[in-house]
Order: C-alpha cells, then sequence, then structure tokens
C-alpha cells in the first residue's frame, strides 16, 4: 500500500495529511539529490550557521527543498530550522508551526553512512515554537540510509514507509511499530567518556558485563546520526544516549527540532525519552535553539540508567 492510498484510508486529520504528502515529496527530491544526481552536493559550503558548526552543501540543499515543499501549504504558519537563526514566516492564516532538522548527521554525508530529515509539528498558539513535545501533532523522520525509510507517529500509532526508487512511492513497511521493552544495544559516543557523569558510565559498564559463559551481553552501536541510530534501537530494543558534556554543558541535541519529535515517535512506540531530569515531552523550551542531554529507548533500559541517577 503506498503512502498516498494508505493516507486517504484513514480518519487522520486531513491538514496533517497534507503535511506528510509536503514531507513525501520534499524527502524524494532529496533521495534524487544525494543518489541519483550527479551535481556535486558533498562537502563543505564554506559557511557556518550560528551554532559555529560547519555547513554541508546538503544541508542547505535540504532546507531549501523543504521550506519550498511547506511554502504551497497554506496550513502552515512558520517554519523553524537547524539552518536559519529566525523562523521563516510562510502563512499568516496557518493553523500549524513545523520544526526540522532538514539533514540530520551531517558529518556523516561525505563517508556514505545514513543522514536524515527530523519534523515537529505544531498548531499555532501564543507560545509559538516554545511548546513542550507533549503537545505536538505529528512527528516525522526519513532515513537516507540502505534504503529511503519514512516514519512518523500520528494518533498513537507509529507506521514505516520504504521508497520504491522505481516508482518513487513510498510502500508501507512496518504497521503499529512498537519498540521491545528490554534491549542489548547501547548507543553512545565513548569519546565522550572522560566527560561525562560518572553515573552514565556506571550503567554502560554494566552493559559490558559477560554471562556466566563468558559471552558479552549487549552490544555497543553509535552510527552518529541520531535518526539511524534511534530507527535501529526502536526496531531492535536498544538505548541511545547523548548526555551533557564538560564542553557541551546542555548536550549536544537540539529539543525542538531533533528531540522532542524523535521522543514523540519513542512514546507512541512504547519507548521512553529522558533528559535524565525530566521526561524530555514535558520540557518547556525558552530558547528556539535550545539543546538538551537526551536519553531515548526500550523503557527497561531507560530505567534501570534512571535507577542511577534516583
Ligand atoms: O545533529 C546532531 C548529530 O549529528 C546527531 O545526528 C548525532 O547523534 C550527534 O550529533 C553526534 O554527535 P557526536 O559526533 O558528538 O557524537
Ligand atoms: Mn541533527
Amino acid at each position: 500500500m503506498n503512502l498516498s492510498n494508505f493516507l486517504k484510508n484513514k480518519n487522520y486529520n486531513s491538514e496533517l495529511k497534507n503535511i506528510l504528502l509536503n514531507i513525501q515529496s520534499g524527502s524524494i527530491e532529496v533521495y534524487k539529490k544525494i543518489n541519483e544526481e550527479n551535481n556535486d552536493v558533498l562537502g563543505s559550503s564554506g559557511q557556518k550557521n550560528i551554532q559555529n558548526e560547519e555547513v554541508q552543501k546538503l544541508d542547505i540543499i535540504a532546507n531549501d527543498i523543504f521550506i519550498d515543499c511547506f511554502s504551497k501549504n497554506s496550513t502552515i504558519h512558520s517554519v523553524l530550522s537547524e539552518e536559519n537563526e529566525d523562523t521563516i514566516d510562510l502563512s499568516n492564516s496557518g493553523k500549524y508551526l513545523i520544526a526540522m532538522d532538514p539533514l540530520d548527521g551531517s558529518s556523516n554525508i561525505d563517508v556514505n553512512i545514513p543522514v536524515g530529515s527530523i519534523f515537529s509539528i505544531l498548531e499555532n498558539n501564543i507560545n509559538h515554537f516554545l511548546q513542550a513535545g507533549k503537545h505536538q501533532k505529528l512527528a516525522c523522520y526519513v532515513i537516507y540510509g540502505t534504503s529511503t525509510v519514512m516514519v512518523f507517529a500520528i494518533e498513537n500509532d507509529v507506521f514505516s514507509f520504504t521508497l520504491n526508487t522505481k516508482t518513487k512511492e513510498y510502500i508501507l513497511s512496518h504497521d503499529n511499530i512498537k519498540t521491545p521493552e528490554d534491549g542489548t544495544i547501547f548507543s553512545i559516543n565513548e569519546g565522550n567518556y572522560n566527560s561525562i557523569d560518572n553515573r552514565i558510565i556506571e550503567y554502560v559498564n554494566i552493559c559490558k558485563n559477560l554471562n556466566s559463559s563468558g559471552k558479552r551481553t549487549h552490544t555497543g552501536r553509535f552510527v552518529g546520526s541520531l535518526v539511524a541510530d534511534f530507527h535501529r534501537n526502536m526496531l531492535k530494543g536498544g538505548i541511545f544516549i547523548y548526555p551533557k558534556t564538560s564542553d557541551k554543558p546542555h548536550g549536544q541535541l537540539r529539543l525542538i527540532y531533533e528531540c522532542n519529535p524523535i521522543a514523540f515517535i519513542a512514546k507512541n512506540a512504547n519507548a521512553k525519552s529522558t533528559s535524565l531530569d525530566q521526561d524530555i515531552l514535558s520540557i518547556i523550551p525558552s530558547k528556539m535553539h535550545q539543546r538538551t542531554p537526551f536519553v531515548v529507548g526500550s523503557n527497561n533500559m531507560v530505567n534501570k540508567l534512571l535507577s542511577f541517577f534516583n
């Protein structure tokens, strides 16, 4: 079943369905740029963003593609993007806000490792983008990897669709995704080992314990693209940990357009997320590009890590 027909058969809010169709078109354009066009899309653009991170050419290409798709939809009031300091106003009468990371995992673009696009959809109100993640109406990500996959959470359901690269249709590949309660994968950048909270090290050390037959009990996996690390753990069971570090005292990941949409998808797939102080989805942001420590994954694993903090 392709995405368009799937949405026709569902009773979801039609404006949210149209936003999913906008993401569908934009992501197919990004897919084509990465996989089908010979234009030079790799490498740095030579610019830095407001967070002083190097901007890759594909960051700008993906940002322009999605802004263009959303600007055709009059229900979208404005867009907050990782690539733009200020929000982009689209339609004064629009009811929805879209926060996005148009190209997640930029450091992996040049080395043929999956990257993605992440979207959070809120209703506009007096707080504009500074709303807790629990108010999201829809969250979605796309992974451009061994295949191109679009995952979204809407009305408590999580679905995944895989792009048929010949017909350019997204075909339903996972209906009603649920994350296993427990898992054996831990995902953390061990390069941060000497600058993270000891309680996290204690937890990771438990993951490294051997069983009575001398076999490992867990496996460590860290791709370095949030979408790819999350997607694997969501389907197989695991935990992703990006804590605060001495040089990033607020963590690395952005709350509104990285952690919130991933946490919303996780929640609807029966997984759990936390900043280690509170539930990610209950944090009320005070800044648009705010960062937060982020832990997400199988309930039992996240609860076990949290038990070291109580
Ligand atoms: O967008 C930020 C990001 O690239 C994520 O996709 C990824 O999880 C993280 O940063 C990797 O950061 P680091 O290289 O510090 O581990
Ligand atoms: Mn990102």
